[in-house]
């Protein structure tokens, strides 16, 4: 894979936990969002990232410094041209991503790969609407993309076997471990968290336990490293709620149904971390800070 051109579409949490990635396995990446602001605003939050490693010293200013260096940041679609990799990590909205697809399909060589990261769609149905659908292939990678392990690979109905092998070998130089997931909503993972999540959210709006003490009983009861309610901040609220709307449209199961606390806070645009306000506080580095809600993440008490 030495000097495969990468393209990375959408420069969010998951664009940027990807070059990141991507960059510090030794090469060079290119990121894509709507403006040029955007995307070199994904690039500082890379940087800030690449900060909180160099002080748990697991890493020095000089790597940062190369990490940083491979990152390109950039507005132009062009820029997919001559990719031989093109992930799309932009948000769930399944419109959103045909019409890219659509684009791409029109300037990318006919032998690029296709990936996209989404969480709950129909590969099949992204894959639809490109000249190729054999080349599109679903890869879901977890946030932090740098340190989760996992990466499911999903295959549409039409997804070939050459592009399941350039997935592979794409898993294998994150130094991912793959599992193979047939096309289903939401996968394994996201099927399954989803409804953990919800729950969790109910527990607070029944006004069983604190924010705190929920995520503290799933830590310490069942060795979760990151409580529900933390994760789904992590996640960004309104993406978590996509993925609850596109389930529940999909499957018409009321388990993922959004809980209205969550429906609350994201059209109130307390979207967790990478907003400051979520179930909890943070400050502009994504640190928690010193929680001033009440126990239903709602209101400012102090
Ligand atoms: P996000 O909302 O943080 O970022 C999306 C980015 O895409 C934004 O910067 C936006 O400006 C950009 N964008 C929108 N339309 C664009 C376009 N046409 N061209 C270029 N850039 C465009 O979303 P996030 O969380 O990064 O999610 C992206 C995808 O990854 C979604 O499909 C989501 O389901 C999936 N995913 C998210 C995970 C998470 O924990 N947040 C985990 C696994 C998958």
């Amino acid at each position: 894979m030495a000097g495969t051109r990468i393209v990375i579409i959408g420069a969010g949490v998951m664009g940027q936990g990807l070059a990141e990635a991507i960059s510090s396995a030794g090469h060079e990446v290119t990121i894509v969002d709507r403006t040029t602001k955007l995307a070199e605003r994904g690039v500082k939050a890379v940087g800030e990232s690449l900060d909180r490693e160099i002080g748990r010293w697991g890493l020095t200013t000089s790597d940062k410094k190369a990490i940083l260096a491979r990152i390109h940041p950039s507005s132009d679609l062009s820029e997919a041209e001559e990719a031989e990799i093109i992930l799309e990590a932009i948000p769930e909205d399944l419109a959103k991503k045909r019409a890219l697809f659509e684009k791409l399909d029109q300037v990318c060589n006919p032998k690029a790969m296709f990936v996209t990261n989404t969480s709950t769609l129909s590969i099949s149905e992204i894959a639809a609407l490109t000249q190729k659908p054999e080349r599109l292939i679903g890869m879901h990678f977890l946030n932090p993309v740098t340190k989760i392990p996992l990466v499911e690979i999903v295959k549409g109905l039409k997804t070939d076997t050459e592009t399941f092998s350039k997935a592979v070998a794409f898993a294998e130089l994150l130094d991912k471990k793959w599992i193979t997931v047939i096309e289903y909503p939401g996968y394994v993972t996201t099927r399954i968290i989803v409804p953990l999540l919800n729950e969790a959210m109910h527990v607070l709006m029944e006004g069983v336990a604190t924010a705190e003490d929920i995520d503290e009983a799933m830590k310490l009861g069942f060795g979760f490293n990151v409580g529900p309610l933390a994760l789904a901040d992590m996640m960004g609220l309104d993406v978590v709620m996509s993925w609850m709307m596109n389930l529940l449209g999909e499957l018409s199961d009321h388990k993922y149904n959004p809980c209205p606390v969550l429906r609350k806070l994201v059209r109130a645009g307390h979207l967790g971390v990478k907003t400051g306000r979520g179930f909890f506080e943070y400050d502009k580095e994504g640190n928690r800070i010193a929680s001033r809600l009440n126990g239903h993440a709602m209101e400012v008490t102090k």
